[in-house]
């Protein structure tokens, strides 16, 4: 019988399966996970930016080579948004060229596990996929993105990313199940298949 992995070994399994794929991909969305030109990572990718209300710090849960960030950046300030790039993740190679493509030390780009990762500060925005924490955790990982990382009146963005033949999972759904007051969500398709996902919950502000 297989017993449930530690998050130890989740993160273990993790690497295994994508670091040295994202190190020796042949170009910087291959270093993302994400296979296609760089039109097919504007459609999949620009709907993240739907959340963005202002002007503010954005912090990338797994950043991986930092170019959602970047672009995540550039798309914001289309829109009319100044964001400022932060992010964590889990691969030490890969924070080091997401530090490289942004310009950025290691206070604002960061190596750790989000599960136990301790901020030093808190964000306006942060985005997440859920995979980065075991699935019985990932309750516990939204509550910990909400009450730990941002700041008061800040948007935790979920996304959930598919393929052409595997849409995204579902993020509203299983988010109110579980409680959370969903504020929006926004959705992209290709050749009617989604393939990315994007909900966002609000934290309190103090009033
Ligand atoms: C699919 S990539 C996402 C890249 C980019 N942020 C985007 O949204 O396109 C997921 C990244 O999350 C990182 N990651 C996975 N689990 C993590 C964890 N527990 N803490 C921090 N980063 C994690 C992986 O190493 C990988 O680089």
């Amino acid at each position: 019988m297989e017993t449930t992995p530690t998050q130890d070994e989740w993160n273990a399994r993790t690497l295994a399966l994508l670091e040295d794929a994202y190190l020796t991909a042949p170009d910087s969305r291959g270093g993302s996970g994400f296979t296609g030109d760089a039109a097919r990572w504007q459609h999949a990718r620009r709907v993240i930016v739907s959340a963005i209300d202002r002007d503010g710090s954005f912090f990338d849960v797994g950043c991986a080579n930092g170019l959602l960030l970047e672009s995540v950046v550039a798309w914001a300030a289309e829109d009319g948004h100044r964001l400022e790039p932060h992010g964590l993740e889990l691969s030490a190679p890969l924070a080091e060229l997401a530090r490289k493509r942004l310009h950025c030390s290691a206070d604002h780009l960061h190596v750790g596990d989000v599960t136990a990762w301790r901020p030093a500060r808190r964000y306006d925005f942060v985005r997440t996929e859920l995979e980065v924490a075991l699935e019985h955790e990932r309750r516990d990982l939204v509550q910990r993105c909400l009450a730990e990382l941002l700041a008061p009146g800040g948007r935790l963005i979920l996304c959930s990313y598919g393929s052409s033949s595997e849409p995204a999972a579902p993020l509203v759904a299983p988010l109110r199940q579980w409680g959370f007051d969903v504020a929006g969500s926004a959705e992209v398709s290709e050749g009617g298949t989604v393939i990315t996902r994007v909900a966002w919950l609000d934290q309190p502000g103090i009033s």
